[in-house]
């Protein structure tokens, strides 16, 4: 028993239908549909062959019911839409976040990444292997350091592909001379086992004498082109893709830029959270092509507690089904920043690798709550050292 297709059949009523042996079937469906004869349901096809003065009234009041039903799904059905709509946007606006960023080199950096300065020895490896399992961008890991050789290890045996892996590592304040900085990176190369880092920069804008722990080299902090310059013959050497700075405030980066660069700064490292979040600095980055990436963002391990109890940030994780730290950590990268949360917890890793666009009028709400107190550091070295660093 065939079924016919109802392109052919639509002014039949629904039956059983056969086919009848006179009519054999088309070679094809260009050729004339198969006669069909009906067997079962006779009454139906009687009634429509019969009766065809009828058909046009049952058929106008066919289709005003249907018009009718038609207009009601509709209505019911926008109706729904609007208030998923809502909803939705509230929880998602459906834009997602980047996951990099594009550097003047063409370089993409992954938006979030793991810090790992500070983070405990022993520990480091295993939340270095977890951030790659949880990211489908290349892992990032920030200011290694004191930590390279453990870092390194845990890349070597994890396995993962070095071309896989964004290392970002910093030049400390007593190798800023020209020719203290590459011994200092090979030993930092060594230790990664790896012959290039993805990003160096220059961790403060403060240089300090060979060999000394906080005596100021005036002339280089004043003056950070020759450490720049050299910083640029090792891009050309291949041992650092990207250069970049760190601490730096506006003042501070004219100073450098404007000397004839051969390569400009990639990105400025600076704290960014809702205690100081540094709105001027973030608008004037955008306007001038700089990346900034935000180190502390959770407020730092003295103040993560506090941070993530933050009224404003409850009540949007609340709305959005997130917790306070992701909806910082989405923050950061919406206000078009690579952020740098450290941590050595796996759930916590996994946590803040995930991130999602808040709705506009919730990222508004949590701008303006972190604009609108006074700034407070976490991280200020410039009395120990001596130094008036955001001058
Ligand atoms: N350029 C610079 O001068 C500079 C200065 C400071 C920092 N940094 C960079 O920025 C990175 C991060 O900064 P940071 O370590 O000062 O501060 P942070 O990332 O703001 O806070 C780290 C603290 O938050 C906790 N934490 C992380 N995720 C959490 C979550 N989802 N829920 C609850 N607690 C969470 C961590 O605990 P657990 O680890 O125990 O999970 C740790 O105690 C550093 O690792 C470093 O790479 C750069």
């Amino acid at each position: 028993m065939a079924f016919p297709s109802s392109k052919h059949y639509n002014y039949l009523p629904v039956s059983v239908l056969e086919e009848t042996e006179s009519s054999p079937r088309p070679r094809s469906d260009l050729e004339a549909p198969p006669k069909y004869s009906h067997v079962e349901e006779v009454d139906e096809l009687d009634y429509a062959a019969t009766r065809p003065a009828k058909r046009p009234e049952s058929w106008k009041k066919a289709a005003a019911l249907i018009l009718i039903v038609g207009a009601v799904l509709y209505l019911a059905v926008s109706g729904f839409r609007n208030t998923f709509e809502r909803i939705g946007s509230m929880r998602c606006s459906g834009h997602k976040l980047p996951n990099s960023f594009t550097l003047p080199s063409g370089d993409r950096i992954p938006s979030v990444a793991l810090g790992v300065w500070l983070a405990e020895k022993g520990k480091v490896g295993e939340a270095v292997k977890l951030s790659k399992m949880d990211t489908d961008t290349s892992t990032a890991l920030g200011h290694t350091g004191h930590n390279e050789a453990e870092v390194g290890e845990a890349l070597r045996e994890s396995g993962i592909p070095r071309k896989e892996v964004w290392i970002t590592s910093k030049l400390w304040n007593a190798f800023h001379a020209p020719g203290d900085i590459e011994p200092v990176l090979d030993e930092s190369l060594s230790k990664l086992g790896t012959d290039y880092v993805d990003l160096y920069l220059i961790h403060w804008p403060v240089a300090f004498k060979k060999d000394t722990d906080n005596e100021v080299d005036w002339n280089l902090t004043d003056n950070p082109y020759p450490t720049w310059q050299k910083l640029e013959e090792l891009v050309e050497k291949g041992k650092i893709r990207n250069i970049g700075i760190s601490n730096f405030n506006i003042r501070r980066i004219q100073n450098l830029t404007s000397n004839p660069l051969k390569v400009r700064p990639a990105v400025n490292q600076v704290e960014l959270s809702y205690w100081n979040p540094q709105p001027e600095l973030v608008k004037w980055s955008k306007e001038n092509g700089l990346l900034l990436e935000a180190y502390s963002p959770l407020g730092s391990a003295e103040r993560v507690k506090e941070t993530l109890e933050v009224p404003e940030v409850k009540k949007i994780a609340k709305i959005l089904g997130i917790t306070p730290a992701q909806v910082y950590i989405s923050w950061h990268v919406q206000r078009g920043t690579v952020v740098l949360p450290k941590s050595v917890t796996p759930s916590r890793i996994e946590e803040n690798f995930r991130i999602t666009r808040l709705p506009q009028p919730l990222f508004d709400e949590l701008e303006k709550a972190a604009t609108s107190h006074k700034p407070e550091r976490s991280v200020d070295p410039s009395e120990r050292w001596g130094v008036d660093i955001w001058n």
